[in-house]
């Protein structure tokens, strides 16, 4: 059987990035781009979704523009959309959807509906051919779960976070220090400071199964601080500005998360022994340390271990792409009338 050439077009908006990609059967992904919000959003020490939503209305057309001109397509040139329908926020995932639906619809092409959570399970095969079945870490700003891989577009959920997801913790903590938005990149850069050392042994999560939470962990740095006599929990404000403190708490904190993650993989790859690979995927799998952490595990258990490259970790639309296009395909379509779901 031979599988028709066609070009699709992606569109990614779930959360404060508005990305574009076009991936060609022949040749892969030929462009992608993308608008990130940070800055919008950094005075309020997170995402805004009215903010967010308001600002994927007036750049996505000029993004979708973008990314065709860098792959020297147009419009005309497009078979298939692929556009993210959930999970995410409500308002940002309407901007995205209505904007591919009216494409789709006015052109008569084909949709594809793709889950940001299967974008993100599948992010590490854009750059790189992993065997399956592969465990895949996922940790981001909205989501940490572990997933058990068997096959384009099959995949297991074998723990998620029961609380707070992981990089969600970091953004906590590092606006709890008062050191601004996103807290990953900034704890990671000040753990470092100190050689990531554990200073002051937060609790490790105990629970005996694939389950995370990050909100008791985050709840620790708290009361710590407070015992320090550094934070002041009524009028909810740090009372200090000593950087020597900020790295200590920094990098106990890191030193922590990646713990919890190398316990929870090692774990996983103790109850179904089949595995070929190992995957760490999302925002926080921009982080050296962990990845680092990670791929000393994957090298004692002789595993290969796959990570996109930072651009790829967060949220991006070539990843949605790499779906779409296997769920297209798989003769996965959506008719135009789908439903987001947030
Ligand atoms: O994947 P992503 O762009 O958004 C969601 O889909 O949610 O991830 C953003 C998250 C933020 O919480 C950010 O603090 C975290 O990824 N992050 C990091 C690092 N870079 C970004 N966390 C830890 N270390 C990093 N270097
Ligand atoms: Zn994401």
């Amino acid at each position: 059987m031979t599988t028709p050439s066609y070009t699709l077009l992606a569109i990614e908006t779930s959360c404060d990035e508005v990305a574009a990609a076009v991936y060609n059967t022949e040749k892969k992904l030929l462009s992608h781009r993308l608008y990130s919000q940070t800055e919008h959003h950094k005075r309020f020490g997170g995402v805004v979704p009215e903010i967010a939503s308001r600002s994927h209305m007036i750049k996505i057309n000029g993004i979708v523009e973008e990314a065709l001109k860098a792959a020297d397509y147009t419009l005309d040139d497009i078979d298939i959309y692929a556009v993210t329908s959930k999970p995410g926020l409500l308002g940002s995932l309407l901007i995205g959807t209505s904007f591919t639906k009216a494409l789709a619809g006015s052109r008569g092409k084909k949709l594809v509906a793709v889950d940001h959570l299967e974008g993100h399970a599948f992010s590490a095969c854009l750059e790189n051919d992993i065997p399956f079945p592969f465990l895949c870490m996922t940790a981001s700003g909205g989501h940490t779960s572990l997933y058990r891989v068997t096959d384009y577009g099959k995949f297991e959920t074998l723990g998620t976070t029961l609380d707070d997801a992981a990089g969600e913790a970091f953004d906590k903590v590092a606006k709890m220090l008062r050191l601004g938005y996103p807290g990953g990149p900034i704890i990671e850069k000040l753990a470092g400071n100190v050689e990531f050392h554990d200073f002051f042994h937060y609790p490790r999560n105990k629970m005996n199964d694939l389950m995370f939470s990050f909100s008791g962990l985050k709840t620790a740095v708290l009361y710590d601080l407070v015992k320090k006599g550094v934070y002041d929990l009524q009028e909810k404000t740090l009372l200090t500005d000593d950087i020597t403190l900020k790295e200590q708490v920094s990098s106990s904190f890191l030193t922590c998360v990646a713990d919890i993650f190398v316990g929870k993989i090692s774990r996983a790859l103790v109850q179904q022994r089949d595995y070929r690979a190992i995957a760490f995927v999302g925002g926080v799998a921009c982080n050296k340390y962990i990845r680092g952490k990670i791929q000393e595990l994957a090298t004692r258990k002789s595993l290969p271990f796959f990570t996109p490259s930072p651009q790829f970790c967060t949220d991006n639309a070539a990843m949605i792409a790499f779906v779409g296009h296997y769920m297209a395909q798989q003769g996965k379509f959506s008719p135009l009338d789908f439903e987001v779901l947030y």
